[in-house]
């Protein structure tokens, strides 16, 4: 069994922590969080959000590091190659092919997305928010969308970005950049969190978080459920393959719990801060929490054009957003890097200008559905919204639900063991195994019944 990647490996411990967080931490929680708990009118959907984090994120995510760090290849080939080691079906490896369709999808409209934050750094520099009120936030908001040219050239931008980081290898380069950015963010987060308690009105926004109002979800339980489920994979970059693959260039002496533990950690506390910053402002300026996507492009504007240098820190908080998402968008494109290497023989700069060509090309259908394509949908939604839905609420559940069976019933108990019981209690271990054999796949099986109407 191999003990190092062909891809490279992490510096450090530290390093896999940062990569890993950066990966985790990003437009998910400071752009999706929010706006889908407002979707789902807040407290009890976040209950159900944290219930999901614990009982099936954190365990899935121990079982990819594992199955990476075990397999030490694209989430492919390491899916093959444990398969085969535990003489398994080689059908196993279409759960990394789940994941590089998922991150295709998902790439091509976060990149847009992260497109928007690009713009609003420039909006929000140059003053344009300066005594801005909701509806005159809206407006800018509305002409961004209908702009199809800026659009274009953000998330063209952003792509270049992604593939330039991804073609010199994940290992390095990023390492350094994360490491100053991630704090930073984190500060400025907190910083708008006490300016809404002063500003906003944060008593509401707190209760609104907070209050498991259960009355809320009763028009739709199983559409909400389903939704905190998928915000959960989404948040925690699971079910993919691109916290498998950071796994599989982490040293075999790290501990998987301690890593995943503050990993999931500062996830969670970067979308509650988020939400503490954003909802206290939604109240105080009366606009509706169930905005949709827009809800943080309409409402911190407000906020910007009413504090002190709100300017600067409006332009620092949209570029350290940007730079958030670009940490996510390079683990998503890097499971898809790996592959072309490992399978095609192709050099890095090669590989990761052919997948993030194919991503940017597909990121223009979904610009274009925001305005020229407005008028086409399937299922209700446009291209962007249901390549969001779908790659949430499907096929990252399935690919976590492949990860725990695969785990928890095909995989040797003496290799997870061996991976994760030696540096821990015995306790923590058997915990582990309860939740990636029952709770974990149950629980994703009886949300997927529930909405397919089944029971
Ligand atoms: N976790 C990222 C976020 O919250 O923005 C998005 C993401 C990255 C999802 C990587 C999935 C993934 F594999």
């Amino acid at each position: 069994m191999s003990t190092t990647s062909m891809h490279g490996m992490w510096s450090s411990r530290l390093a896999f922590i940062f990569a890993a967080t950066g990966s985790a931490v990003g437009l998910g929680n400071i752009w999706r969080f929010p706006y889908t708990a407002g979707e789902y009118g807040g407290g009890a959907f976040v209950l159900i959000y944290l219930l999901c984090v614990a009982a099936i994120g954190i365990p899935i995510m121990v079982a990819e590091v594992m199955l990476g760090r075990r397999g030490r290849q694209s989430p492919i080939n390491t899916m093959r190659a444990l398969a085969a080691r535990q003489g398994a079906h080689p059908a196993w490896q279409l759960l990394g092919w789940i994941g590089i369709l998922a991150g295709f999808l998902i790439l091509s409209f976060y990149s847009v997305i992260a497109g928007w934050t690009l713009a609003y750094v420039l909006r929000a520099g140059s003053g344009q928010f300066l005594g801005i009120d909701g509806p005159g936030s809206e407006a800018i908001f509305a002409a961004l969308k209908a702009a199809p040219g800026q659009l274009f050239a953000w998330h063209t931008l952003f792509m270049v970005l992604v593939v330039l980081i991804v073609a010199r290898g994940v290992a390095s380069g990023l390492e350094r950049a994360v490491r100053i950015l991630m704090p930073a963010l984190f500060v400025l987060l907190v910083i708008m969190v006490l300016y809404a308690a002063q500003a906003g009105d944060f008593g509401a926004g707190f209760a609104y978080l907070f209050t498991p109002d259960f009355s809320a979800l009763s028009a739709n339980p199983g559409e909400a459920i389903l939704n905190a489920m998928g915000q959960a994979f989404f948040s925690l970059s699971l079910g993919m393959g691109a916290i498998m693959i950071y796994g599989s260039y982490l040293s075999s002496q790290a501990s998987i719990g301690t890593n995943v533990a503050i990993i999931a950690g500062m996830d969670t506390l970067v979308a509650v801060l988020a939400g503490l910053a954003i909802f206290p402002i939604v109240f105080a300026n009366g606009l509706a929490p169930s905005k949709g996507p827009g809800l943080i492009f309409v409402t911190l504007p407000v906020a910007f054009g009413q504090m002190p240098f709100g300017a600067l820190f409006g332009a620092a908080f949209f570029l350290l957003l940007a730079f958030a998402a670009w940490t996510s968008a390079i683990s998503l494109l890097e499971p898809m890097v790996a592959y072309l290497v490992e399978n095609k023989g192709f050099g890095r700069v090669r590989a990761s200008l052919l997948a993030g060509g194919a991503v940017w090309l597909l990121g223009i259908a979904c610009l274009l559905s925001l305005n020229a394509w407005s008028g086409f949908t399937l299922f209700g939604k446009g291209i962007l919204d249901l390549f969001d839905y779908l790659t949430a609420n499907v096929l990252l559940p399935l690919g976590g639900l492949l990860i725990a069976i695969f785990a928890g019933w095909i995989l040797d108990e003496q290799v997870s063991r061996s991976e994760l019981g030696a540096s821990h209690g015995a306790w923590l271990y058997r915990l582990w195994r309860v939740l990636i054999r029952w709770v974990a796949p149950l629980c994703v099986i009886l949300v997927f019944l529930n909405k397919s109407g089944l029971i």
